[in-house]
């Protein structure tokens, strides 16, 4: 297996470096993309450029998406588009090892003698066959402080999907970002275009009208008024998932996901008891704790749930605020009346994921635990995921923003920033002037 990873990593480097090196001498260090949070639908998108003439198009983020998929059938119009052909090294990096013909007039998405993968649309659990192919992908690099001159990668390998996939993304995305852990993923493909460490970090904004942003390389990662959130991360390990979870997938396949090792959680650094079975990922990949940005909100198993919420309630009642009626999605709200608001949002009672040891843990203060639904109530922005869910937690969009994520696909290892509020800076707060 080890052999094999390094032979197919040669390759990328091969297929991927050598053409974009010979045609730009300018070699980033990282790159930069920009992410809007869609008011309606919670997802967060981003907008790259692709095709011949280049062409900018908005896609869904997918942390845990095993590649970019794209639209193929309404308006892909593409002199560089290729498809990938059956057995090339191309279908062998996507871990395609299908062969089909399509019978129609040939167009991007349909041709013959070609692999497939399965695009999925991992908000709607929908995955369907779609044809792997390359084309040209430009992106801005960057320097950590500002975006800079634009580079492309001439064969960014995707997958082709029919129109329907679409439903139930936001309007006028066609398509999603995979940021997963695979050798076709946005990160892999990046790092091997431009020969730089396999790091990404993201960084979502809580303003739907403010970006955030997503660096492809290693830092710094600069917030204005100067604050580089690459330093003072903690590090913890991220776990492979032996089991894929995607909506489906080839047999054997592990899970593309990004997953980290919970061991307790604390509420006002209390402990609450759980079922620690749940915490971990067992031999068909249930279990364990995943970082999505397809879910707006955490969603807990039912039994971690009900401990996480009941601790809650009671620290909260000891602050003197006020429990009133849940309001859809969320069980646990409470009146706003009592609870002050500071930098790091409303008051309420801390909640800790602990990781590796004690000294380890991921701190969430009321930014990033509660929502505001309206004037008078704030709920906890956590829901009820059931009794048999296949991931026990899945930390979600809104518990992560404001927080510089930062993935090192190399080492296997998460590094994560305290909440930026708490730095007087935000994820919003990327200089997107050019200095090229
Ligand atoms: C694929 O080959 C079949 C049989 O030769 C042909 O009928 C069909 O038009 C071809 N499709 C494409 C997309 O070229
Ligand atoms: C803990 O969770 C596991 C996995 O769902 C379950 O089999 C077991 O019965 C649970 N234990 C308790 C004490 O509820
Ligand atoms: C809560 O309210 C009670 C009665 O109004 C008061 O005595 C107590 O000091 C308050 N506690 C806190 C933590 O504010
Ligand atoms: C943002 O970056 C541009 C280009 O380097 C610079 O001119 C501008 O002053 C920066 N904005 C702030 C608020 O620092």
């Amino acid at each position: 297996m080890a052999s094999l990873h390094c032979f197919l990593f040669t390759c990328l480097l091969f297929f991927f470096s050598s053409p974009s090196l010979a045609q730009q001498s300018f070699r980033p260090k990282a790159l930069v993309i920009p992410v809007a949070k869609d008011a309606s639908t919670l997802q967060y998108l981003t907008t790259i450029s692709q095709r011949t003439p280049l062409m900018p198009i908005d896609l869904v983020v997918d942390l845990g998406g095993r590649h970019m998929w794209v639209d193929c059938d309404r308006d892909y119009v593409s002199s560089t588009y290729r498809p990938a052909r059956c057995r090339s090294a191309q279908c062998s990096l996507a871990g395609a090892d299908g062969c089909g013909d399509c019978f129609s007039a040939p167009r991007p998405g349909c041709n013959n003698n070609t692999c497939g993968v399965t695009p999925d649309n991992s908000v709607t659990h929908i995955a369907t066959s779609g044809e792997v192919a390359q084309d040209v992908v430009s992106i801005q690099s960057t320097d950590g402080k500002n975006p800079g001159r634009v580079v492309s990668v001439p064969r960014f390998l995707f997958a082709c999907a029919p129109s329907f996939l679409l439903q139930g993304l936001a309007t006028g995305v066609v398509g999603m970002a995979g940021l997963g852990r695979t050798r076709i993923g946005l990160p892999s493909q990046f790092a091997a275009a431009f020969s730089f460490h396999r790091k990404f970090a993201v960084c979502l904004s809580s303003s739907t009208s403010a970006n955030g942003v997503i660096f492809f390389g290693d830092g710094p990662y600069v917030f204005l008024p100067g604050v580089d959130a690459s330093q003072s991360l903690t590090y913890t390990p991220l776990f492979i998932n032996p089991v894929s979870t995607a909506s489906a997938y080839p047999m054997g396949e592990a899970s593309a996901e990004y997953f980290i090792g919970v061991k307790s959680i604390k509420v006002n650094e209390n402990p609450i008891s759980l079922n620690t079975t749940l915490l971990s990922i067992n031999n068909e990949g249930v279990g364990g704790t995943k970082i999505s940005t397809v879910d707006p909100y955490t969603v807990l198993e039912s039994s971690i749930f009900k401990a996480v919420t009941e601790a809650f309630i009671n620290e909260a009642a000891a602050m003197n605020i006020s429990r009133v009626a849940g309001v859809a999605p969320f069980e646990v709200c409470f009146s706003s009346s009592n609870i002050a608001s500071t930098r790091l949002g409303p008051t309420v009672p801390s909640i800790d994921l602990v990781l590796q040891n004690q000294n380890v843990f991921w701190r969430m203060f009321g930014s990033n635990s509660m929502v505001e639904v309206n004037r008078d109530v704030l709920c906890l922005g956590f829901v009820n995921g059931g009794s048999n869910p296949t991931t026990s937690i899945v930390i979600g969009g809104h518990q992560l923003e404001n927080t510089l994520l930062q993935f090192d696909l190399a080492t296997s290892r998460l590094g994560f920033s305290a909440t930026l509020l708490g730095r007087q800076t935000t994820c919003a707060n990327f200089n997107f002037t050019s200095n090229a």
